[in-house]
């Protein structure tokens, strides 16, 4: 496992909150996340689906929809995104931050010949002619590890293996050398053997270029591969923050504990734990493990607790 060794703050999150109200009323997607990237470590940040892992991703991006309410900053490199006049967040996404998105063959175009979609990202932020830009990305699609890459750019999206498309994707992602690349579940379509390749092909990135990795997953497993700390999340709230050592050696939230231990209640098909439930959740406030909890007591039904410092982590939960 790599080391993250007190590389200074990348990025900042402060109080973010998102909603649709158009699709969700009231309800908050994300409810106050505070969160901060070390340059050059690998964050992963873990919930099951639907506990607004993505909607971060796309904040960070300035991607979410027009209709989507938004509150809070990102603070990335001291400058605070969402007050970036538009063209300033251009410059800012896809050289500075990018993002591996979640469905790899609807971010490709299947028209297209991969090759030229790489080689256009390096025409666009590289200011790099035709010729150059396709140089170039032979070179980038070697040192992704893709055979034969002078032949293989030549490739439609459907010719390649869903590894060699996902390898094709970092590469785009790579291209303008990003301090932050958002990683948002890369391996989640892949078999194991190529989600393994995937994964040490991230670490080497982060290795050899310092990029600044924030790994979305919803995956225990794949985080002790590759990540420094870990961030756990349910239904908009953040749970805990360690490092991840810590983390799968003393989890302190009952819910991380859970994730740990009941992977065979684990459902393949929608993502998410099937965990017994052992009380109703007497209303959407309280903390959002209440039902499955067998540490919990009236308190954590009506009020959430405040992320608290414990060893190296962080923990929201009134255990503590
Ligand atoms: N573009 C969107 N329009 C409406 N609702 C959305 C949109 N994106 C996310 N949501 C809602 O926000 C919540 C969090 O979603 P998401 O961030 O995609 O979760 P995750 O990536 O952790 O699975 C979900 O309830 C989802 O339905
Ligand atoms: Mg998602």
């Amino acid at each position: 496992m790599a080391r993250s060794e007190g590389w200074g703050v990348i990025a900042e999150i402060r109080n973010l909150r998102i909603s649709f109200p158009l699709y969700q009323g009231r309800k908050w997607a994300l409810k106050g996340l505070d969160l901060t990237l070390k340059g050059g470590e690998v964050f992963a940040f873990v919930g099951e689906s639907g506990s607004g892992k993505s909607a971060t991703g796309y904040a960070f991006m300035g991607l979410l929809p027009p209709y989507a309410r938004v509150e809070g900053t990102i603070l990335f490199q001291g400058r605070d995104l969402f007050s970036l006049p538009p063209r300033e967040w251009c410059k800012v996404r896809g050289r500075q931050i990018s993002m591996i998105f979640q469905e790899p063959m609807t971010a490709l175009n299947p028209t297209v010949k991969v090759g030229r979609q790489v080689a256009e990202v390096f025409m666009l932020h590289s200011g790099l002619d035709r010729r150059g830009a396709l140089d170039e990305t032979v070179r980038l699609l070697e040192e992704m590890g893709i055979p034969n890459a002078e032949v293989r750019m030549e490739d439609y999206p459907h010719q390649l293996s869903g590894g060699m498309r996902q390898r094709v994707l970092i590469a785009m992602a790579m291209a303008a050398s990003p301090r932050l690349l958002i990683a948002d579940e890369p391996t989640t379509a892949l078999d194991v053997t190529v989600q393994a390749q995937i994964i040490s092909l991230l670490k080497r990135l982060q290795k050899e270029k310092g990029t600044t990795i924030f790994f979305i997953t919803h995956d225990l497993g794949v985080v002790a591969e590759i990540a420094h700390r870990v961030g756990v999340i349910k239904d908009g709230v953040l749970l805990e923050e360690a490092p991840v050592d810590q983390l799968y050696s003393k989890p302190l939230h009952p819910y991380t504990r859970a994730l740990l231990e009941v992977l065979p209640h684990w459902d393949r098909e929608t993502r998410t734990f099937q965990l017994p439930r052992v009380r109703e959740r007497p209303s959407a406030e309280g903390c959002p493990f209440f039902s499955y909890c067998f540490h919990a007591n009236s308190e954590c039904a009506l009020e959430l607790p405040p992320l608290k410092d414990v060893a190296s982590g962080k923990v929201r939960c009134w255990l503590y």
